[in-house]
This record gives structure tokens, sequence and C-alpha cells, in this order.
């Protein structure tokens, strides 16, 4: 019944761990700790941008989320007391850049496009980043489009990110399954409108707002079965 299978990129599609394994090993003691902050401190930093003038143009506090991912890096390090040089700055960021997919990324993007379904991701990610991380994993012959929040200058979880979809393809919202394993991001999506699976690879407990998502399982895999 779906037309369009939307995925998220970061923790979706391609696994960040290895961005902790490598803090761990910069930082003895303090990688999980600061893998996790940094990616609270991505997405706050986002959400700040895009509320703080939530323009249907664009925010005026734009930047794009590389820069963010940076700064939000930077932050961490001195709120931790952790001295980042810049080679270790280069080297997290490098990881950043060049992620791997996870193993069943590859497989169900190939079953998805032999089911003749339009396939997507839409990320809060730059251009550059994605298109590099979507190479070097291999998957950029079984993804229709790359949806960057860049062409609305906003951030998840405005709706205009969401709405991208609608624009990039010919299909109403009730054709389009959008894939996150991010609950707040598969959460936004369904108040936009549109039915999700969230991939709850940790079994955690999804947020206590909002509507249930309609799909929810261990793998990426599992989204197989409901096509
Ligand atoms: C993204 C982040 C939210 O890819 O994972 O949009």
């Amino acid at each position: 019944m779906y037309k369009l299978i939307a995925f998220d990129a970061y923790g979706t599609l391609f696994d960040v761990y290895s961005i902790g394994q490598l803090a761990e090993e910069l930082f003895p003691g303090n990688g999980q700790a600061l893998a996790l902050m940094w990616r609270d401190r991505q997405i706050e930093y986002t959400r700040l941008v895009t509320m703080s003038d939530p323009n249907p143009a664009g925010s005026k506090h734009y930047l794009p989320f590389w820069d963010i991912t940076i700064l939000s890096l930077r932050y961490v390090c001195k709120r931790m007391a952790l001295t980042l040089t810049p080679e270790y700055e280069e080297r997290l960021m490098g990881q950043y850049a060049k992620l791997t997919a996870f193993e069943d990324s590859l497989s169900v993007l190939k079953t998805i496009k032999e089911l003749n379904k339009s396939t997507a991701i839409l990320s809060n990610g730059s251009k550059e980043m994605l298109a590099t991380v979507v190479n070097s994993g291999g998957l950029a012959p079984y993804l229709d489009r790359l949806l960057t929040v860049e062409e609305v200058r906003l951030f998840k979880t405005a709706p205009q990110v969401y709405e991208l979809l609608l624009k990039a393809f010919s299909v109403q919202k009730q054709d389009i399954l959008f894939v996150s394993s991010n609950a707040w991001d598969a959460l936004a999506a369904k108040w936009f409108g549109v039915d999700v699976f969230w991939v709850n690879r940790l079994a955690h407990p999804f947020e206590e707002i909002g509507e249930r998502p309609n799909y929810e399982g261990r793998s990426l895999s599992e989204i197989v079965a409901i096509l």
C-alpha cells in the first residue's frame, strides 16, 4: 500500500556506535558519556535554531548540520573538561563522515526497490555529509532521493521538513511510510500525518506524549513484512 519509504539517516540507516568507541579511545572512561551528550547537544542546537525563528522561509540562525555537529562537540568537551585538540576533533568528525550502515540497511533498501517502491532519506544532515555516507555504504543505487533540511533551513521537527517528501515525490501523505530510530522523529512524522515505523533497537520506551507509531520493530528488516 505504501508508495514511498523514507528513512531517517543517523541511528536509523547508519550506525553511530563507532563514535562512542573512538571517543572512548581518545578520552578513556568518558567515551560513552561524551557520545550521548554530544548527540543530545547537537539535537538541542537544531531545535534552538528552528524554534527561535520558525520562519517558513528558513531560520536566520540556520547553520549546516556539519557545523552544528562540530560546535556541539566543542561545547560538550568544554563542559566535561576534556581537551579537544584539533587532531581529536578531526578524527571524531572524520568518523562521523564515514559511519557504517547497519548490516540490514542495504538488503532492506534492495528489497524495497524490488517491490517497485520509491525510497528516500529525509535528514537533518547536510547534503555533502549525506552523499559521503551513502556512497561509502554502497546504498546510493537504492535511494531515489537524499532530502535534506538544507532546502528549508529549518531542522526537524518543523513540519516543513516532513513536507519535503510531498514536494519531492508525487505522493499523498497516506502513501508514505517514514522510518526512524529516533522516537521524537517518529512522533513528529506521525503528527505531520504519515505512517511511521519506529526502529527500536535498544528496546527503549516510546515517548509519553503524542500518538504511538503505527509499527515498531527491533531491526530494519522487520519493515519488509509490512510492505
Ligand atoms: C537525522 C537525524 C535526526 O538524520 O538522525 O535527521
